[in-house]
């Protein structure tokens, strides 16, 4: 694994740097592979970096669009991670509808529904039930207790090894979850967190000992790329831990 960790200086530089840093890499894959698979996190950090992607010209015929986790709600519920990337960006762009491949939340039972998206990314992906495919960026925020995705601290779900999807439980509220070898089979990860409030969780994902059920993101220990960009509000401390 190469791990690379940056500090911005504000979250508006963090969102520079991100969409620099994820362009580099959809445009890396679609010049090595001619296509491109990018997984989406959800929440409010990447907003403004979907934002600025519906902004850029990229041949969207090439590249497929999935998500890392979603909420088990409706489409067009508020909360949902379809379509905050939907307004902030896919509906803006000329992407085809087949490329982009959001979590199903309609079958009233999230079991059922890890399993159909586990089935698509595997068609798409053209793999047998044991082999794991390799997405070429995946995206991840971290909540201010350590979780990634929907992998949520003490849950079921953080000991899933042999699916690629599986049911997340956020306070006793089902989501829809890549496992955390999903993840890291990917080509590169990289995490956007900012605000202070996320410090505390940092500190111990990034230390030397620390309980990765307590703290999930210290499960994303992927087999290539691993990126944190993070703002300083976020970081500071890190940047103390990295200097010593
Ligand atoms: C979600 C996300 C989740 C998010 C973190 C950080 O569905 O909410 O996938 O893992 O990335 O909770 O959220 P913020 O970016 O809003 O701080």
């Amino acid at each position: 694994m190469k791990k690379f960790v940056e500090i911005l200086p504000d979250k508006s530089a963090l969102v520079q740097r991100s969409l620099e840093l994820v362009l580099t890499k959809i445009n890396t894959a679609l010049a090595t592979r001619g296509k491109c698979t990018i997984a989406l996190a959800g929440g409010s950090t990447p907003k403004p970096i979907y934002e600025a992607l519906a902004d850029r010209s990229l041949p969207w015929q090439q590249i497929q669009v999935f998500w890392g986790d979603e909420r088990y709600v409706a489409a067009e519920h508020a909360d949902s991670n379809q379509k905050m990337a939907r307004q902030a960006w896919l509906d803006k762009v000329d992407i085809p509808a087949a490329n982009v491949h959001p979590m199903p939340t309609g079958a009233k039972n999230p079991q059922l529904d890890a399993q159909n998206y586990e089935q698509e990314i595997r068609q798409y992906f053209q793999i047998s039930e044991s082999d794991f495919p390799i997405f070429d960026v995946i995206l991840l925020g971290m909540g201010d207790d350590g979780h990634t995705a929907s992998l949520f601290p003490h849950t079921e779900a953080l000991k899933v090894q042999d699916s690629l999807v599986t049911v997340g439980n956020k306070d006793g509220q089902p989501r829809l979850t890549f496992t955390a070898p999903l993840i890291n089979h990917a080509r590169c990860v990289i995490f956007l967190v900012a605000g202070e409030n996320k410090r505390p969780a940092l500190k111990q994902v990034f230390a030397t000992q620390a309980d990765a059920e307590t703290y999930p993101a210290r499960l994303i220990q992927p087999q290539n790329e691993l990126w944190w960009l993070l703002d300083s509000s976020a970081g500071v401390e890190i940047k103390e831990q990295m200097a010593s």
